[in-house]
């Protein structure tokens, strides 16, 4: 499906953007090990997150839907995962594929996990060689680089890893595959990457502990306690309208019930260092979380470099950053982020290209992106490659750009924002 989006007015009023990607599928993982009933409110009922529960139904986990936006999840304990009489379908979800992985080498099931075609062509050796050193046994096509995978369940013993690169995926699927390790796993990241994991585990009774960038987890672990859940909303997806109102000249936006923790919020510190100040008017915790409504209005932005830590606290958001920077006064350079060539497609090539085809001065670098602003972008056709963030970023450049903008694949959006673009509309007052 084709998106068109022609020049709009400000973007203004209050908004409740749906909820955390990440926190939903730990949260229905996590519900699945525990022993009876969990309530998850404000779940994020998108592609990424209904793959985790359709793998999870599948292992013979009961969910049902009591009202929009809650589901109960029946846990079945952590060794009461049943063999799937099917493959394991994470559709594009990267999250789902590499958490269940974990999750599973442990078990005694035998499963196969697949997906569409753009998820076969990530890399999957970040988990499945950590979990081979843990005795696991994995195969998968290209000596195991590529999905599908098929899972023997087989006990495990612990082991200690470095990641190369800062990855909440790979960290979250080595201590899931810890809990049915024998002895100590212990994951060392080189940089801060989301730890909702470690925080929803040992919220649930889970002997983890962290220490800087080191994470150890004490196995077998015996049980896992239950425990309702409300989501946050989703700073990822919030990322795109803060953008809307930064950009588009009159904007005054509220975002209510953004989730904070500080291991996401690495855009509102890159925009600070673009010169842009982004209101927090309340600030609380929720389940762990900290929350807070966000204030943005339209503001002239200036260039900045972008690297080291900062990269994996907002990994998701480059698609929006480079947008930023076309706009921005002078140069922006992101450095350090090579992990954006495996994303739901390379984020720099696509991201780039995309952009250069509305006029933006933007040119790829082995490890990001450098972009001359501001340029007055110009309506194209432009490819989604059916890539969530660049689809959602792209409706955004439509926004501010001279012309019509007509975005491919628009229907991906829904990975894990269902409901932007009527969103979006609602929050744009007229014309220019
Ligand atoms: C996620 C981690 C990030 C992020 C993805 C969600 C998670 O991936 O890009 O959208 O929920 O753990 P990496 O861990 O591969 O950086």
């Amino acid at each position: 499906m084709n998106l068109t989006v022609a020049p709009q007015g400000p973007v203004r009023g209050e908004a409740r953007v749906p909820g955390d990607k990440s926190i939903t599928h730990r949260a229905l993982l996590f519900a699945a090990l525990g022993e009876g009933p969990a309530r998850i409110r404000g779940y994020l009922d998108a592609g990424d997150c209904r793959a985790t529960m359709g793998c999870l139904r599948e292992l013979g986990v009961p969910i049902t839907e009591i009202a929009p936006g809650e589901l109960i999840v029946q846990g079945v304990g952590l060794h009461g995962l049943t063999e799937p009489a099917q493959v394991l379908d994470c559709v594009r979800s990267g999250t789902a594929m590499r958490l269940l992985t974990g999750l599973l080498a442990g078990h005694t099931v035998y499963a196969v996990l697949s997906g569409d075609a753009q998820l076969l062509r990530r890399p999957m050796d970040r988990v499945v060689q950590p979990l081979t050193a843990m005795g696991a046994h994995i195969w998968g096509r290209d000596s195991g680089r590529l999905a599908p995978l098929t899972i023997k369940g087989v006990p495990l013993h612990g082991t200690t890893h470095r990641l190369p690169v800062a990855s909440a995926q790979v960290k979250s699927s080595i201590l899931l595959a810890g809990l049915f390790a024998t002895g100590e796993t212990v994951v060392i990241e080189p940089g801060p990457s989301r730890d909702h994991t470690e925080c929803m585990l040992r919220a649930r009774g889970v002997p983890l502990t962290s220490v800087a960038l080191t994470h150890r987890i004490q196995g077998p672990v015996s049980a896992l306690s239950n425990m309702d859940a409300d989501i946050p909303g989703d700073l990822s997806s919030a990322a795109f309208l803060i953008g809307a109102a930064l950009l588009v000249p009159g904007s005054r936006l509220v975002l209510r019930d953004v989730n904070l923790n500080p291991t996401r919020t690495g855009l509102l510190d890159a925009i600070a260092l673009m010169g842009g100040h982004i209101d927090i008017l309340t600030q609380r915790d929720a389940a762990g979380e900290p929350l807070g409504d966000l204030e943005v209005t339209a503001q002239p932005l200036h260039g900045a470099a972008i690297g080291g830590e900062l990269v994996p606290r907002m990994i998701d958001e480059f698609p929006l950053l480079a947008l930023l920077a076309t706009q921005a006064e002078g140069i922006t350079t992101v450095t350090d982020a090579a992990e954006l060539h495996v994303k739901e497609t390379d984020r720099i090539a696509t991201v780039v290209s995309a952009l250069r085809a509305m006029g933006a001065h933007i040119e790829p670098t082995a490890d990001g992106f450098v972009v001359e602003g501001p340029t007055p972008l110009v309506g194209a056709p432009t490819l989604s490659a059916g890539d969530h963030r660049l689809a959602m970023m792209l409706a955004i450049a439509g926004l501010i750009a001279r012309g019509e903008t007509i975005i491919t694949q628009a229907e991906c959006m829904d990975d894990s924002f269902p409901g932007f673009v009527p969103l979006l509309r609602s929050l744009v007052r007229g014309t220019p």
